[in-house]
């Protein structure tokens, strides 16, 4: 068992966050709570997840949350220590993409920064950034203020889920998201300089093109994406366990001296 705590995921919902649910699952939590701002996936990922549970005390809830919304964020995190009563890992997995077609904002897919919406950047920031921050102070009170018992040891982690747009220009269409990642690298940074001292370790991954539905679910999109990505080491998109792998790995014990990194998980894309 190399995640024998308790664990909240926002954007549990989703491609990356229902399968890194799965994998703390196998990997012995004693629970995961699966937040997103559609409920109808969360509780969907959270009874998946029973299946791969190896700790038979195993408790999977759903939560709903709009991460842009602070009192949402704190009633989330309220509800997970309600059921939970300690939280030793967060994953902050809820976000937008510039290929998402959600928001209801037509064609913003194909607007770059001289044509950028102020309402695009804003609900793109308002969920990438703003989100992270208003979860990511949450659960860092939670950590503080209901350290784990001493069934399991002691490790305090989060890992805030970038891109590699965290960590160079992507072009076109990416003026709004890729500001709002490179500023999710910031937050991790910041924050494990801050928290380092209380023990809690804040690491951030960057993953390039994963399939996920946002990306595969559109013809155009996946077309896009696939080019994108023959031109990486590896030569095709990612899988979301492949992101959930090196998740829990940096949440567990194996990467106690690892912290404040931007792990690309990006089968070698920013290394060319
Ligand atoms: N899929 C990729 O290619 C890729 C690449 C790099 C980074 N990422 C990042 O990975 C993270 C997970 O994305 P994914 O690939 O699993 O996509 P996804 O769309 O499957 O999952 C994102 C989840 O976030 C939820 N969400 C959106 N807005 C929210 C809000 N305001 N409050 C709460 N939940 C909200 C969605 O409902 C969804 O379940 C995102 O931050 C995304 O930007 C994805």
């Amino acid at each position: 068992m190399s995640l024998p705590g308790y664990a909240l995921i926002t954007g549990g919902g989703g491609g990356i966050g229902s399968a890194t649910g799965k994998i703390f699952a196998r990997e012995g939590s004693a629970g995961v709570a699966f937040a997103d701002i559609n409920l109808e996936t969360a509780t969907t990922a959270a009874e998946e997840s029973k299946k791969y549970a190896t700790n038979p005390a195993y408790r999977a809830i759903a939560i709903h949350v709009d991460v842009s919304n602070e009192e949402s964020v704190n009633a989330m995190v309220k509800q997970a220590l309600g059921v939970f009563e300690s939280l030793s890992y967060a994953v902050n997995s809820a976000g937008v993409s510039f290929t998402d077609q959600a928001g209801g904002i037509p064609k913003h897919s194909e607007t770059n920064l001289g044509n950028l919406s102020t309402q695009e950047w804003e609900r793109t920031m308002n969920i990438n950034a703003r989100g992270v921050f208003f979860s990511q102070r949450a659960e860092i009170s939670a950590m503080l203020k209901a350290k784990p018992t001493n069934n399991y040891p002691a490790n305090l982690s989060i890992v805030n889920i970038s891109s590699i747009g965290g960590l160079r220009a992507l072009a076109p269409y990416a003026s709004a998201y890729v500001p709002s990642k490179h500023a999710v690298v910031g937050l991790t940074k910041s924050a494990a300089f801050e928290h380092g001292p209380d023990g809690i370790r804040v690491n951030a991954v960057c993953p390039a093109f994963i399939e996920t539905p946002s990306n595969s679910g559109n013809a155009e999109v996946a077309e896009r994406v696939n080019k994108r990505m023959e031109r990486s080491a590896l030569g095709r998109v990612g899988k979301p366990e492949e992101v959930g792998e090196v998740i829990a790995f940096l949440s567990s014990e194996k990467a106690k001296f690892v912290t404040a990194v931007d792990w690309a998980v990006d089968g070698g894309y920013t290394a060319a």
